[in-house]
């Protein structure tokens, strides 16, 4: 089940030329049970991947890159208004949430469209549209590496933030995600409180159904398909600052948007705007550009190197500390880790 010299070039989204010295397509826990194995007695280096749609590989991986494809969904009535769905980690998320629409199981139209697995969405805790998976996950299945146990962590362990869960922090690194319970609404409850959607949605009553199909026509207006154009979604967090460092801001751009944070004393401000605003949009680093229609993704325009990639990223990141003291955090995992200094 282990494979030797794999091209990662198709396993990421980015279309980055890269490839794993051990390479595992782990579609049963045995498989994977295996190939884990096969890592710790030789003593290498993991990588875990899923749809690899918000990944930056930065060189040849010498270790063993573990596809997770693991695959199944199950689901339990819970009572007259929720529905539990269990989903398995290499479910690829937009098959899963049209499925879940389909089902009459609703909440995540929000999401639909976005690239990557069921398992990768705890990590970052994806979000779109006024809505975080995070909100709708109940319990993630997981397995720790060195014991080989499994475990159960509820929404309140997974301790979910903007982009981030307990995934990237505590337990990065020595857990593998094997799947995901969410519980899901079996009454309609549109969520249009994202300005944008309410905007494509005016003067309409929409069910699940009309988000489902206003959140894919606005992603597909403003993002790039990765079987077209590489990339992987937005290439950075969204910065959130202090009310104050806000107002300074406001002095000098007047039009700068910004959105208060929950503790009213900071306030997320929309990277692609400073990154526009900073004359990056449409500029490229040899392949690497950043797309004209959103100024938070970069794209592989023409057979870009992951140096192209770095360095646009880098040139940027320095650029938008210049012009408004705001430091920019990757969102997508670079591997080699991304590192300050
Ligand atoms: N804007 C610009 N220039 C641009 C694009 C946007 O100035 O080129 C400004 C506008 O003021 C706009 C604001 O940025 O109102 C927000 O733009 P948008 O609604 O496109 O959202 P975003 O903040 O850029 C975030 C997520 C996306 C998600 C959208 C919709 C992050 C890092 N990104 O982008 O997530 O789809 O909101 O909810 O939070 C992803 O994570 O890969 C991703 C695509």
């Amino acid at each position: 089940m282990i494979q030797e010299h794999v091209d990662l070039q198709s396993l990421n989204t980015f279309g980055l030329k890269a490839s794993a010295r051990y390479f595992c397509h782990a579609d049963s826990e045995p498989v994977l049970n295996e190939a884990l194995r096969f890592a710790q007695t030789r003593d290498l280096p993991l990588l875990v991947i899923g749809g690899g749609s918000n990944l930056l590989l930065r060189e040849d991986f010498s270790g063993v890159v573990i596809r997770m494809a693991l695959s199944g969904i199950a689901h339990e009535v819970r009572d007259d208004d929720s529905v539990c769905v269990d989903a398995a980690s290499g479910e690829n998320w937009h098959d899963f949430v049209a499925h879940c629409l389909a089902q009459g199981w609703y909440g995540l139209e929000n999401l639909a469209l976005i690239p990557g697995s069921v398992g990768a969405a705890p990590i970052q805790n994806i979000g779109a549209y006024g809505v975080e998976a995070g909100d709708f996950i109940e319990s993630v299945r997981v397995l720790d590496i060195a014991t080989g146990q499994q475990q159960t962590l509820s929404r309140e362990a997974c301790d979910f933030g903007y982009r981030d869960s307990v995934f990237k922090r505590s337990l990065r690194g020595n857990t593998l995600i094997l799947g995901v319970r969410f519980r899901l609404w079996r009454q309609p409850q549109p969520n249009i409180r994202y300005a944008a959607l309410a905007e494509s949605l005016r003067g309409k009553q929409p069910g699940p159904q009309e988000i489902f199909d206003a959140v894919c026509a606005i992603r597909r207006s403003k993002l790039p398909d990765p079987a077209e154009l590489g990339n992987a979604g937005s290439f950075f967090k969204n910065p959130v600052i202090s009310a104050a460092h806000y107002a300074r801001l406001q002095q000098v751009a007047h039009d700068i948007p910004g959105f208060v944070s929950g503790d009213g004393h900071s306030v997320k401000v929309p990277a692609a705007w400073l990154i526009e605003r900073a004359g990056w949009k449409g500029r490229s680093v040899g392949g690497a550009a950043v797309y004209e229609r959103q100024a938070l993704v970069i794209v592989n325009r023409d057979h870009a190197s992951a140096q192209d990639v770095v360095t646009l990223a880098t040139e940027i990141m320095a650029s938008v500390r210049q012009q408004f003291g705001v430091a920019l955090e990757p969102e997508v995992q670079w591997v080699p880790p991304f590192s300050a200094t």
